[in-house]
């Protein structure tokens, strides 16, 4: 089927973006910042699906196995997958650390290099949302998942803080793809049930709050972000020879992360991201 994005790119362009997401989630030290800031997510993606021992998982976009290293700990055979060879090699390394094993394997989630229903779980934490061709990527998550199988979901809302971010960035960052839908539509109950559409049985959407928490003040929060989260750091190196554009990025994101703070004045700041949990049982 022709999606909207590769109905709106040549080929080259399409190469050209993902190659240019690659190295842009490359950036950074994504191990780090998903350690100290998001690594509940893992555990909460393996409970909400009932991850155990003998099941096989695929994690989409799974950057450095926040959950699939805590899904082969439960004792599951496990796939990781990601666009960014970087991230899986920091991935590797830690469940090497960690004295487990598991496949990691580089894949664009718009096209995934797995069989129909190989899968018992296919799982992705706020990972997916990053690719440009929604319905795409839906269709691939139901098509590697076998019947009755189970879809886990971690998706930043559009009402969420997360959206707050996201269009604080994208004011200065170079358009995305033609076509390309926002991460955070993900979040969308709406546009989720639309895009699984009847081939789920079952379909259970929560919202809740992630919690980002690290010592020091708003300016200490950006100066991290600007160290280890690839999409920041990127851009900060593009906008390097603008400095008017980069000091008033720099004033507004801490700015932000002034604002948005929940932590007590002294100390460690605290940011409330919400975000969707979605658990699908597709269809018999
Ligand atoms: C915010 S990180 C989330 C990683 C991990 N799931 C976690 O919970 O820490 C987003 C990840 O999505 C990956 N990614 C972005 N676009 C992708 C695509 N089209 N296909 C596969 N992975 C992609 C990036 O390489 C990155 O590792």
């Amino acid at each position: 089927m022709m999606t909207q994005e590769s109905a709106w790119l040549t080929d080259e362009a399409r190469r050209e973006a993902k190659a240019a997401a690659r190295t842009m989630w490359g950036l950074g030290d994504y191990h780090r910042f998903a350690t100290e800031l998001v690594w509940g997510f893992g555990p909460e993606l393996v409970a909400a699906c009932g991850i155990s021992a003998g099941q096989r998982v695929l994690d989409v976009a799974a950057g450095t196995g926040n959950v699939a290293i805590r899904a082969a700990e439960a004792g599951a055979e496990v796939v990781a997958s990601d666009l960014t060879p970087a991230n899986l090699e920091a991935g590797a390394r830690e469940a090497c650390a960690r004295g487990i094993e598991l496949e990691w394997v580089e894949a664009d989630a718009e096209a995934l290099p797995f069989g129909d229903a190989e899968f018992d779980v296919v799982t992705s934490a706020a990972g997916v949302i990053f690719a440009p061709d929604h319905q795409a990527v839906a269709d691939e998550l139901l098509r590697v998942c076998r019947p009755g199988g189970t879809i886990g979901m971690i998706n930043f809302t559009p009402e969420g803080l997360a959206a707050e971010f996201f269009d604080l960035f994208g004011r200065y960052a170079p358009p995305p793809p033609p076509g390309a839908l926002p991460p955070v539509l993900w979040g969308s109950e709406s546009h989720v049930r639309e895009l699984l559409g009847d081939r789920v049985a079952s379909l259970e959407l929560t919202r809740k709050q992630a919690v980002e928490k690290l010592g020091g003040g708003p300016s200490d929060y950006c100066a991290f972000y600007k160290a280890t989260f690839g999409p920041v750091v990127a851009l900060y190196g593009l906008l390097a020879d603008e400095p008017g554009r980069l000091g008033a990025l720099d004033r507004e994101f801490l700015e932000f992360a002034t604002r948005a703070n929940l932590g007590e004045p002294e100390g460690p700041v605290e940011y409330h991201y919400e975000y969707l949990l979605v658990v699908a049982r597709k269809r018999m």
